[in-house]
């Protein structure tokens, strides 16, 4: 199935969505197994990696969300400067309510705008699940890559493409579209908690990993790692399981003119 759509509605869209689900969505990250793993991995490659130069790591979380994983990070890293971005009132609101007497800074932000106000570099920027969710990745990466301290981390994780289309063909739901503008699919799911399901579906991109790859050093970015974290709870007998693969960059070339050639 083919369909055009149009850019700024879809924005708007997916706006709106996540300002309705984000209540329904703090409960489903409460009983993912797979977000837990996903953290876990990030945060001992972290751990594994920070030396005395860097620690503790000063972090960015872009597409925060209800501000889990910068929850997790604080246990790990407690006088850590934590920032999380997020483009939802209600998810900021959610976000700062649940991270209530920890010292996490959330902002509303839009990560696809070019040259987000974030006044400072990091040693760690994420973007965690979120990218897939960018119409196009060149400004999500100039912004991620502008916001790290030279040699920084920048960590992207995203549902596993190939998976995603096995999925996709297994499941054949309702509610998944296949929409596409240039090759990429269009996703559109709700997502389920025992608070039942999303009121407004969420959508996310699925495109060939060279794609982030290749925005990713077109703003000065190596990839050093690509490191898959599957779901190993038993809710997927019969069912093909998400997979995710984390990617990790570091920032090996941050001269200005380079991240600003790019953002044109
Ligand atoms: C699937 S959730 C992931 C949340 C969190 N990173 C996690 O892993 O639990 C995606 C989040 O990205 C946010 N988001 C989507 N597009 C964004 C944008 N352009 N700028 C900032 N945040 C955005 C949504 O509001 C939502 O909170």
């Amino acid at each position: 199935m083919s369909q055009s759509w149009n850019e700024d509605d879809f924005f708007v869209t997916r706006f709106e969505s996540w300002e309705s689900n984000a209540n329904y969505w703090a409960k489903f990250v409460d009983e993912c197994t797979l977000r837990g793993a996903i953290f876990n991995s990030i945060i001992s490659f972290i751990r594994a990696t920070s030396n005395r130069d860097n620690y503790p790591p000063s972090i960015l979380d872009l597409g925060c969300g209800e501000g889990a994983f910068l929850r997790s990070f604080y246990y790990e890293f407690p006088s850590a400067k934590l920032v999380g971005l997020d483009l939802c009132n209600n998810m900021i609101e959610s976000a700062t309510a649940r991270s209530y007497s920890i010292p996490i800074s959330f902002v509303r932000g839009n990560f696809e705008a070019p040259n987000i106000v974030i006044h400072e570099k990091f040693d760690v920027v994420t973007a965690l699940l979120s990218f897939i969710e960018a119409s196009e990745l060149a400004i999500p990466f100039h912004n991620l890559a502008s916001s790290l301290k030279p040699m920084g981390t920048g960590i992207v994780a995203i549902l596993d493409p190939m998976n995603e289309i096995y999925r996709y063909f297994q499941e054949r739901r309702e509610d998944k579209k296949l929409l596409t503008s240039n090759n990429n699919f269009l996703i559109s799911a709700h997502f389920n908690s025992s608070n039942g399901y999303s009121p407004k579906p969420y959508f996310r991109f699925v495109r060939p990993l060279d794609e982030y790859l290749h925005a990713a050093f077109e703003c000065g970015l190596q990839l050093d790692y690509a490191i898959p974290v599957i779901d190993i709870s038993m809710k997927h007998i019969g069912k093909l399981a998400p997979r995710v693969v984390v990617l990790y960059f570091s920032l090996v070339d941050h001269s200005p003119s380079h991240i600003y050639r790019h953002q044109n």
